[in-house]
């Protein structure tokens, strides 16, 4: 990890937020490169779950909801850790993750009865915020500690506007808060993250055969982003693991360096939020089938992916360093190639052919994320792009004025092809969409 916690920060993929002051626990920011990278997953989520279903409709609600919503919701009753303090250290703990009544902090060498533990208190997860101008008159209200209540809440605005009939889905991409208190394993456990979710609406008769569908269907997801077998598993949780909201939940989970961790939640939610949200607005959210005339209200199978999260093991996976035959080493990010923040560096092999490379890269960087570069030698240049896990290097050389083609170099295999500049960005989206 740490190794690679360096190479995103030297190389602007994420670099703790606020680096200048210290940093803040638990806030990232993404650099040049791993906001690319951070899109490109974002974008395949929004492909495979909404522009390619006819059944699942996108929205993107705002940050901060009503506060009855998380009355509703039920998460300023049960969002909250166990938490105990140090009386000597002064820092503060989840008290089902200590080992007995020791302080993680204290030596090893001082006896439990030495350490100082408060009793454990709940601690809600949400953070707060005030709405309004004067302190007497402001509203405490909740930064969102998932995205998916205002699809609940919006739930009888999105049905009837797309005209969806029950089982339909709402998905949504966004930020969501929690206070967690031990923010830790670079981005693996955040204040701020995002989220990919999705709320799938059936009638209750059909709640087992759409979480056995959505389950399947999220697991080969993870599997198109090029993770391998061996990285992924799924873990059912025990009844006394389960969200307040949750029925069912299966994880999945991916092989980081620090253990097997959930990546993405499959929650059967019941109809606890639709039936909630009715009883706390007064507004009946149940829907009728036109064809029985039965009135229920609907179940939800929720999908729920951490963006950043998921940003982090593809980095993992992609880490790779490589003996090479003249026995140097090189580390090489192997992203697939639809996901690679960028996707094809343009290089003049002089500084002499920089004006026709820079034409080139001006006529592909409408097409693609490309970069152009003619600083140090060929080598070396190759290498940087290996780092960042470029796919293609696309070389312009002293023959390409008279045969009009360019040299593609592809990053895994180093492979060298002469391709016809004028079919390049042909040549190019074809190779990169072979792969997804
Ligand atoms: N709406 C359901 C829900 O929020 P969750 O299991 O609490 O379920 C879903 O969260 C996903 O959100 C997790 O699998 C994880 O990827 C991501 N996530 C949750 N807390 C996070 C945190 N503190 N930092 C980064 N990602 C987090």
């Amino acid at each position: 990890m740490e190794t690679l916690v360096s190479l995103c920060a030297a190389r602007g993929f994420i670099y703790p937020a606020s680096e200048i002051y210290g940093g803040i626990a638990g806030f990232w920011d993404y650099g040049p490169l791993g906001v690319e990278l951070k899109n490109n997953l974002k974008a395949f989520w929004w492909r495979r779950m909404v522009r390619e279903r006819e059944d699942v409709v996108g929205v993107d609600t705002a940050i901060i909801s009503h506060p009855r919503t998380w009355e509703a919701s039920g998460h300023v009753e049960n969002f909250s850790d166990p938490m105990v303090d140090c009386r000597v250290c002064k820092r503060r703990f989840r008290s089902d993750q200590l080992e007995g009544e020791r302080c993680p902090e204290a030596p090893k060498k001082r006896a439990v009865t030495d350490c100082d533990l408060t009793e454990a208190r709940e601690f809600n997860l949400m953070l707060r915020t005030e709405l309004g101008a004067s302190v007497a008159e402001s509203t405490t209200a909740y930064l969102r500690p998932e995205t998916c209540q205002p699809i609940f809440s919006g739930f009888k605005r999105v049905r009837e506007s797309a005209r969806q009939k029950v089982p339909f889905g709402i998905a949504q991409i966004g930020k969501a808060f929690r206070n967690e208190i031990t923010p830790r394993n670079f981005t693996f456990r955040s204040r701020e993250f995002e989220q990919a979710e999705m709320e799938f609406f059936c009638h209750p008769s059909e709640r087992e055969k759409w979480f056995e569908f959505w389950r399947a269907f999220r697991l080969q997801f993870h599997r198109d982003l090029g993770f391998d077998e061996s990285l992924l598993r799924t873990r059912p949780h025990a009844p006394d693991e389960l969200a307040h909201y949750a029925n069912a939940a299966d994880d999945i989970e991916f092989l980081f360096p620090f253990g097997w961790q959930e990546i993405e939640g499959i929650h059967d939610r019941g109809d606890w939020d639709l039936s909630r949200h009715s009883e706390y607005s007064g507004k009946e959210l149940a829907v009728t089938n036109e064809q029985t005339k039965e009135r229920f209200t609907p179940m939800c199978i929720e999908t729920s992916v951490g963006i950043d999260r998921t940003t982090l093991a593809l980095l993992v996976a992609a880490y790779t360093q490589q003996e090479m035959e003249d026995g140097e080493e090189r580390t090489v990010m192997r992203f697939h190639p639809a996901l690679a923040p960028i996707k094809a560096a343009v290089l003049p092999l002089s500084k002499k052919l920089a004006e026709p490379a820079k034409a080139l890269n001006a006529r592909l960087c409408g097409h693609f994320n490309t970069f152009y570069d003619e600083a140090g030698n060929i080598g070396r240049r190759y290498r940087r792009q290996d780092e960042v896990g470029t796919p293609f290097c696309v070389t312009y050389d002293f023959d390409s004025e008279d045969d009009g083609c360019v040299t593609v170099r592809e990053r895994d295999t180093m492979n060298q092809e002469r391709v016809p500049m004028e079919g390049i960005t042909h040549y190019l989206r074809d190779r990169l969409e072979e792969a997804l």
